[in-house]
């Protein structure tokens, strides 16, 4: 399953691409107004950052203008994805992009029957949203299996992307159901790595190391990021072995 970073924040999207972890980008208009920046600078920016498709939503409500918006966005970037709303113009619209060779996704998908009329109009993504179902005591995952069975049953080629996710077994769940996409926020995607056992763990292993001190200076070992090269260090008794060695062959 690809992992996908829900946010427009270039901190967030830096730190998330040094794990190697994230495949592309989603935004919305309420995550770009939090950034509180120009609009086109901020998603070129965000493509120099993740080399992946990013989604960005078009802002009219009319098929017309979602398709000017679209062609104006997919000619900024290939890697841009054109969010369209799941109503009768976003439809419309899909239908019109995706002709043009334009890939698709299409948000705000909270119904099955939804899914299959953006499948149909040739979306390359569909965008359920979980969280905002599990809001209303709808169980968002049961949506997700159910687009999957329909996909699945006729062979539609429009991806799975799980989207208003709000927790890790959102993500555990998705990825058991087979969903092709799961976007997250970034405080999603920092709950996924942590365990208290691998917390609790470390810290045994490490106090436990502590115990070896002078094995571990001879080693150099334990110095973390930037051992220093000085006199009496890790780094200078390493240089005065070597010189050793070196003198024993010779
Ligand atoms: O990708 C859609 C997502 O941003 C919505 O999330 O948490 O606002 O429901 P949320």
């Amino acid at each position: 399953m690809k992992l996908f970073l829900d946010s427009a924040n270039l901190k967030e999207l830096s730190e998330a691409a040094s794990w190697g972890a994230i495949d592309g980008v989603t935004t919305n208009p309420s995550l770009i107004a939090k950034e509180n920046r120009e609009f086109v600078p901020l998603i070129k920016e965000i493509c120099r950052l993740i080399n992946g498709p990013i989604s960005v939503e078009t802002v009219s409500r009319d098929a017309e203008g979602m398709v000017k918006e679209g062609r104006v966005f997919a000619g900024l970037h290939p890697n841009f994805v054109v969010k369209c709303p799941l109503t009768k113009d976003g439809l419309k619209a899909t239908r019109q992009l995706a002709g043009d060779g334009i890939r698709v996704n299409v948000t705000l998908c909270f119904s099955a029957s939804q899914a299959l009329l953006a499948a149909k109009a040739g979306a390359y993504i569909v965008s359920p949203f979980v969280g905002r179902l599990d809001d209303l005591s709808q169980e968002g995952m049961a949506l997700i299996r159910q687009i999957k069975t329909i996909y699945q049953n006729y062979r539609f080629p429009t991806q799975i992307l799980v989207a208003s996710v709000r927790h890790p077994l959102h993500v555990v769940d998705a990825a058991m159901i087979g969903a092709d996409i799961a976007t997250l926020p970034f405080s999603v995607l920092e709950a996924l790595v942590k365990h208290p056992l691998t917390d609790a763990g470390l810290e045994r292993f490490l106090k436990d190391w502590e115990k070896l001190p002078a094995q571990a200076k001879e080693l150099g070992l334990g110095g973390g990021a930037s051992p220093s090269a000085g006199p009496g260090s890790a780094g200078a008794s390493q240089a005065a072995r070597s010189s050793s060695i070196s003198h024993t062959v010779s």
